[in-house]
């Protein structure tokens, strides 16, 4: 096959890995601005190189015209969520959205593979607009806990270095690893709902001061300066506070003084 045709294959899974990182990019920050925890942590996707897609149809004795349909994973999409709950979060959103169909599962932490590794696996069929018009491609989407992410960077580094011939004391070294990530993620699983709460106050937070900052600089333009400097030294001193309850309050505070401004202005105008 001519290089020209590699790039005309791959060109549809490009598109497909970008959508798909914004798509899940945009789920986080949706989850954020509505004040929610957030399943996901992080968002990374590649389209497998010429020279993998290669090595693998060789391996698996692949037609070069089954290509697309048994290469499962020319794109992938990697989803990195903080504890081992959030897992089943995503798997569940995904399997509720109506732009990703769920072809198959395959879940490596019910079954850990015999190497240690765990995740959890689907494969989607996602369509893309080309200019040939639609086309319905496989994704693979792995999901998995930072603490299971680590392990795997490391562990596919190894293979990488010993190509297969892993000696038996490393083998051994990544299953004890393997097994202290189990007890780190059921550790943090412990904390869970607690580091949430932490989160979500932390975010809660952000918003309120963005809210106010801009309710701040909106009353800036309308009313008398002195006054508004007033009000960012008065929201200063709460800030300082810590208090995010006096936040709240101050916030409602400051709607009624912007909703005044509001009714004053639409008066002068009639
Ligand atoms: P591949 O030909 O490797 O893609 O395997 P497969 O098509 O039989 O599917 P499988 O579910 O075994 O693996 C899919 C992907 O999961 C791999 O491409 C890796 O990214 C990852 N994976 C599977 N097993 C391991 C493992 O033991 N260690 C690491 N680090 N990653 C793994
Ligand atoms: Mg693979």
């Amino acid at each position: 096959m001519e290089i020209q045709l590699w790039r005309n294959i791959l060109c549809p899974y490009e598109l497909a890995v970008k959508e798909l990182i914004l798509k899940f990019e945009h789920l986080i920050i949706e989850h954020k601005e509505n004040d929610l925890y957030s399943p996901i942590e992080q968002v990374t996707g590649r389209v497998k190189s010429v020279s993998s897609i290669l090595e693998k149809i060789h391996r698996k004795n692949i037609p070069m015209e089954k290509l697309e349909q048994e290469v499962e994973d020319i794109a992938g999409i990697r989803i990195i969520c903080q504890f081992e709950e959030d897992i089943d979060a995503v798997a569940s959103m995904i399997q509720k959205r109506s732009d990703m169909e769920i072809k198959s599962e395959k879940n490596y932490l019910k079954h850990i593979k015999q190497s240690g590794y765990r995740s959890y696996h689907l494969i989607i069929y996602y369509t893309v607009e080309t200019v040939h018009g639609p086309k319905k491609l496989q994704v693979e989407i792995q999901i998995r806990t930072l603490a299971m992410n680590f392990w795997a960077t490391i562990e596919h580094s190894l293979q990488y270095k010993y190509k297969g011939d892993m000696p038996p004391h490393v083998t051994e070294r990544l299953a004890k690893a393997a097994d202290a990530i189990v007890s780190l993620d059921r550790e943090m699983s412990s904390v869970r709902s607690e580091i949430m709460d932490a989160q979500i106050s932390s975010q809660i937070q952000s918003n309120l001061v963005a809210d106010i900052l801009n309710n701040i600089e909106n009353l800036y333009k309308v009313s008398n300066q002195r006054e508004v400097m007033k009000i960012q030294d008065e929201f200063l001193r709460v800030f300082q506070t810590k208090d995010i309850r006096q936040l709240e309050r101050f916030h409602r505070q400051l709607d009624i003084i912007a909703e005044g401004y509001r009714a004053q202005s639409v008066s002068s105008k009639l």
